[in-house]
């Protein structure tokens, strides 16, 4: 198939671009680079020996869309354009709703009057707020966010239901990512997140490579086997695959599809610590601080649905992901 991705030169982009092409699928990319460097294009073309065509486009730009979407038939859109920084945004909540609602808002118009009514959207486990069950799957109810970055993937989740619902020509698939981690094994594309990392594994290796004296840990006294908050870790190549997966739901004319991608298995914070200061024989100094305002104690999928209906599921483990978020970080101190 052909792919538009969106957000293509970002973390999970980049990723995907990879699995896109082992599959024998060829892809467009459109990214306006506020979170990414092109590098990573070029890096996917050293590691799959195939050119990716690029557009510095914004999605918010209709006719940068249309120039693009005139050039190219498209099977199917893969939707990783968006912002993602939490805290950021609580304190820009305005450009959060504009950038990730109104893009998305602008994109899929600018799809459907092209002809392509298939898109996979990137969502979060974040819309399962404080989950009602543990471990979660697609039948827990929604939750509340906190905060406005986890509306807008609520938001969107909706906003493209409803759409698919009024038009049943669109296949919608809602991908709720658990928290990926991890790079490519080859170590030249990863995660390069600007200033003060927000998530665990970039602090962590951050703290490793020496660019920060410590990992302050988010609290110790949740109601966990050890205090410290279990997430659903999935090594990001697994992520990526999840999107080839996800295309055949498309061609087998989903309507609306929505699959947890995540592991199944939950780690604490000094889990994660004590398997990467395992694995890569480094040391990752820490202390325990307060609480992280709007975190919950446990967050982990049951992955079965994707396993039965895409025949996808995640084949690496917590040292991979250590591993290889340690090879990125080490030959790539100061990202691309
Ligand atoms: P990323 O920031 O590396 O990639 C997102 C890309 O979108 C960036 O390259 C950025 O430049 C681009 N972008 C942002 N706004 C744009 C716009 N208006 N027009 C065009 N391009 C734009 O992030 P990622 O980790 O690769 O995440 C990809 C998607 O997955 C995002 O939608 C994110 O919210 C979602 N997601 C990520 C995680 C995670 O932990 N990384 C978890 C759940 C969901
Ligand atoms: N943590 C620390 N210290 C840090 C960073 C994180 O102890 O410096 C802890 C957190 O308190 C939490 C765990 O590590 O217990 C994971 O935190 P992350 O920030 O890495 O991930 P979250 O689960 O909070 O959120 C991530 C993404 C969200 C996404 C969610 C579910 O940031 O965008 O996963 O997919 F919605």
């Amino acid at each position: 198939m052909n792919i538009l991705v969106t957000g293509g030169a970002g973390f999970i982009g980049s990723h995907t671009l990879v699995e896109l092409y082992k599959a024998g699928h060829t892809a467009v990319v459109i990214d306006n680079l506020s979170n990414s460097n092109p590098e990573s294009l070029n890096r996917v073309e050293r590691i799959t020996g195939i050119h990716t065509p690029f557009y510095k486009v914004d999605i918010r730009d209709r006719q940068g869309l249309d120039s693009v979407l005139e050039q190219y038939k498209f099977d199917a859109c893969i939707h990783f354009a968006g912002l993602k920084a939490v805290g950021e945004s609580v304190s820009m909540p305005i450009e959060y709703y504009e950038n990730n609602i109104g893009g998305t808002l602008v994109l899929v118009q600018a799809l459907k009057a092209h002809g392509c009514r298939n898109i996979i959207f990137s969502s979060s486990a974040t819309v399962y707020g404080d989950p009602a069950f543990i471990p979660i799957t697609e039948q827990c109810p929604k939750g509340s966010c906190t905060n406005p970055y986890g509306w807008t993937k609520s938001m969107l989740e909706q906003i493209l239901t409803d759409m698919q619902k009024a038009d049943p020509a669109w296949n919608v698939v809602l991908l709720r990512y658990f928290n990926p981690i991890g790079a490519h094994p080859s170590g030249l594309i990863g995660e390069n997140p600007n200033g003060i990392p927000n998530n665990l594994m970039p602090y962590v290796t951050q703290v490793a490579v020496g660019k920060r004296p410590e990992l302050g840990v988010f609290g110790n006294d949740y109601d966990t086997p050890d205090g410290t908050g279990v997430r659903d870790y999935i090594h990001v190549v697994d992520l990526a695959a999840g999107h080839v997966a996800a295309l055949k739901a498309i061609q087998d004319n989903c309507g609306l599809a929505i699959y947890n991608l995540g592991t199944g298995h939950g780690y604490s914070v000094l889990d994660i610590v004590n398997a990467f200061q395992r694995v890569n024989g480094v040391k990752v100094p820490y202390s325990i601080k307060p609480r992280r305002p709007g975190d919950i104690a446990t967050c982990y999928s049951d992955p079965s649905k994707a396993r039965k209906e895409l025949g996808w599921q995640a084949r690496y483990g917590i040292d991979e992901m250590c591993r290889d978020s340690w090879n990125w970080q080490k030959n790539n101190p100061n990202g691309f």
